[in-house]
């Protein structure tokens, strides 16, 4: 049995933020035509070569969906022996869902907090203040032991507010996303961001307490094998790249991308830069004077068999890579 990820894509949304460019639509009331379209395309999949490992239900918003939506769902969906992820916006999460998704085999759940800074909260559009994401934390750490929390820093005219003491202490994980712009830059701030040792930072963007890194986040920045189901998602088979289109209730899957040995090892580079395991130096041959040069510049350091980006180089990550690719 082949090891296999998950990700369902949920593309509603009650409001569409302006800073977001993920698939989603405000028009609920296609939820039941797109589940029945979503269903058929995960029971045409042939899981019999596979151990499912992970399951990453993201959007959109996937709390969105009523406890018998997901019921559905999971009826289609194959069996999971690890991390069952759900995405969750704090203005959407309630008892029932939470009983639910326990019932349905969900142990980890991402809270789209974003900000504990009220104005902040106001300025992105969001539909929950710091009281309802505080309420929502607690909630799913009533119900679930593995919770974490989504966060965006580098915000023009708003400083990152570190999360208070009461939450780091209820949750396991925190993704930090810097702000993009629509041409998919990150803007020139760097904020710093201080959180307690015990939050490693794993990957540039994730912080985790021992043993509760993402297990679904680290396949996709090791290079596993993934399928994507629903519109705009994206899978890595069989050592091809493919995507849907976006097209919410008439998605295709789309061309395959055809990917060279360079164009795989430019890609392994970049991942293995933003993660705390580094890049395999196999990969480096033939980079020893840029390595030496790096290292000199304190941007990065190596052990016998990988070269890692110290904090100075996780600031110049696109220079780095530009450096050793
Ligand atoms: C696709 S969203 C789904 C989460 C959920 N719908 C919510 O909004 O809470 C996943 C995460 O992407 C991040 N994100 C979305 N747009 C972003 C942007 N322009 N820049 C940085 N992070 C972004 C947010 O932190 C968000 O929680
Ligand atoms: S950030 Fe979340 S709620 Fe806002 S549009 Fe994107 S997916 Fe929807």
């Amino acid at each position: 049995m082949k090891p296999l990820s998950v990700y369902v894509h949920i593309p509603f949304c009650e409001k569409r933020c302006g800073y977001c460019d993920f698939v989603s639509c405000t028009q609920t009331q296609k939820i039941d035509a797109y589940l029945k379209y979503l269903c058929a395309e995960i029971q045409a999949f042939d899981f019999s070569d596979y151990e499912v490992k992970t399951i990453y239900i993201g959007g959109g918003t996937p709390s969105l969906l009523t406890p018998q939506q997901l019921e559905l769902l999971f009826q289609c969906l194959p069996q999971c022996t690890g991390e069952v992820t759900l995405e969750a916006n704090p203005n959407s999460l309630t008892h029932d869902k939470c009983q639910a998704y326990q019932r349905l085999g969900v142990n980890r759940l991402s809270i789209g907090v974003q900000s504990f800074d009220s104005d902040t909260l106001r300025n992105l559009g969001r539909l929950h203040d710091v009281k309802q994401a505080l309420d929502a934390i607690c909630l799913a750490h009533e119900y679930f032991e593995n919770v974490s929390i989504d966060l965006i820093k580098d915000i023009p005219h708003h400083a990152f507010v570190t999360p208070p003491a009461q939450v780091l202490k209820m949750i396991k994980h925190i993704s930090i996303y810097s702000l993009t712009k629509d041409d998919h830059c990150v803007l020139d701030t760097d904020e710093p961001v201080n959180l307690p040792p015990e939050f490693e930072r794993y990957e540039v963007s994730n912080y985790a307490k021992p043993g509760y890194q993402s297990r679904h986040n680290l396949v996709y920045w090791t290079g596993g094998e993934y399928i994507g189901f629903g519109a705009g998602a994206h899978s890595l088979l069989n050592n091809e790249r493919f995507c849907n289109s976006n097209d919410i209730l008439n998605y295709r899957r789309e061309a395959v991308q055809k990917r060279t040995a360079e164009d795989i090892r430019a890609e392994q580079i970049m991942l293995g830069l933003r993660l705390h395991t580094g890049v395999a130096l196999s990969l480096l041959t033939g980079k020893e004077q840029e390595i030496k040069f790096l290292t000199k510049l304190g941007l990065i350091r190596t052990t016998s068999t990988h070269v890692i980006a110290t904090e100075a180089g996780l600031q110049v990550l696109n220079q780095l890579w530009l450096k050793l690719v």
